[in-house]
């Protein structure tokens, strides 16, 4: 099993398939997905080296990711083959969703496990002001797709100031009787949105107190589980999460590793550099590059610093899928 130097366990592998998104999201991309590099993105090939090695050293959850992964149009092939490696118990895809009517069925067909959508908000308005898209409904149709072929669905939605009390009271109103966990994200400071992060970050803790007022208790998960916190009510069906990246002892229950969609190792989303693991995954040498994550996990510091305003060589978070 990976493990580093503070003892953290790392069985969860994100994976990110392509940087490339057509979605506007205004935190992430404002202007859009900018092509100026290549687009020499990992093979199938390259992707199944890396899965077995990691795989071998113990991963059992692997999440593909973007930029937005549904625009590889191998994106089933790519899920049939984790999904088929021996230890990989778990796959799952973070989406932004607009293709998720149509490729639902093909991903559930590949062996899909789990699904995590983005949804900033639940008014048909404020997700098309928010993304640049007016998809809100296919959004929704594709959920409820996901929900029936028996899929784990869970929800990201990014905390902004001015949309959050609209949001937490919608998604109280949906959560009522859809079996999702609906995740309210605290903005992060990126590279490249500074003077927007300054106006619309806001703290998920008066959130979590208005749910504790409310009767929703907080979950106890283990330690293995990821730095969300959860809550659940007696009244409802779905659940309710908060990752709160700026508070205390958020990097303890780190369980994570991501690998970009150009082969770079990052040890944390706000790492200062990826490390190339692309040479390796060309060669297809397995022992190689399982004693090259070994060692470089070596490295995995104990926060990130964002609290100090710190955001490493992280842009905007479609380089590395969250
Ligand atoms: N802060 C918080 N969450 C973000 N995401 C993208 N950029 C940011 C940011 N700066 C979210 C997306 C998606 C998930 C992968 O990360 O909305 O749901
Ligand atoms: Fe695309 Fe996700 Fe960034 Fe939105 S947050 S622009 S969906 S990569």
């Amino acid at each position: 099993m990976l493990e580093d130097k503070f003892g953290r366990r790392f069985h969860y592998l994100r994976l990110s398939i392509t940087d490339v998104c057509n979605f506007r999201c205004t935190y992430c991309l404002p202007d859009g997905y900018q092509c100026d590099g290549d687009r020499d993105f990992l093979s199938r090939q390259e992707i199944s080296v890396l899965v077995n090695a990691f795989a071998g050293l113990g991963t059992s959850k692997i999440r593909l990711t973007g930029g937005e992964p549904s625009l590889r149009k191998d994106l089933p092939q790519i899920i049939e083959q984790c999904a088929s490696t021996p230890g990989i118990e778990k796959v799952a895809i973070t989406s932004n969703g607009f293709k998720l009517p149509q490729m639902i069925q093909s991903w559930a067909d590949a062996g899909l496990s789990a699904l995590n959508i983005s949804m900033d908000s639940l008014d048909p308005r404020q997700f098309h002001a928010i993304t640049g898209h007016n998809k809100l409904e296919t959004v929704l149709e594709g959920i409820d797709m996901a929900l029936d072929l028996g899929i784990q669905v869970k929800i990201n939605s990014v905390l902004l100031k001015p949309y959050s009390d609209t949001m937490l009271s919608t998604a109280l109103n949906w959560l009522k009787d859809k079996p999702v966990t609906l995740r309210m994200i605290e903005l992060m400071q990126t590279g490249d949105n500074q003077p927007f992060f300054n106006d619309n970050h806001i703290s998920g803790q008066p959130i979590k107190q208005r749910l504790l007022d409310q009767g929703w208790g907080q979950i106890l998960r283990d330690k293995s589980a990821g730095p969300a916190q959860e809550f659940s009510h007696p009244d409802y069906t779905g659940r309710i999460g908060l990752i709160m990246p700026y508070s205390k002892d958020f990097c303890k229950s780190c369980n994570r590793l991501r690998v970009s969609s150009r082969g770079k190792l990052h040890l944390c989303l706000f790492a200062e550099q990826g490390l190339d693991l692309r040479p390796l995954l060309r060669e297809g040498d397995m022992n190689a590059l399982q004693q090259k994550l070994v060692t470089l996990l070596g490295q995995k510091e104990a926060s990130h610093w964002l609290d100090k305003g710190y955001t490493g060589a992280t842009q905007h978070l479609a380089m590395l899928g969250g």
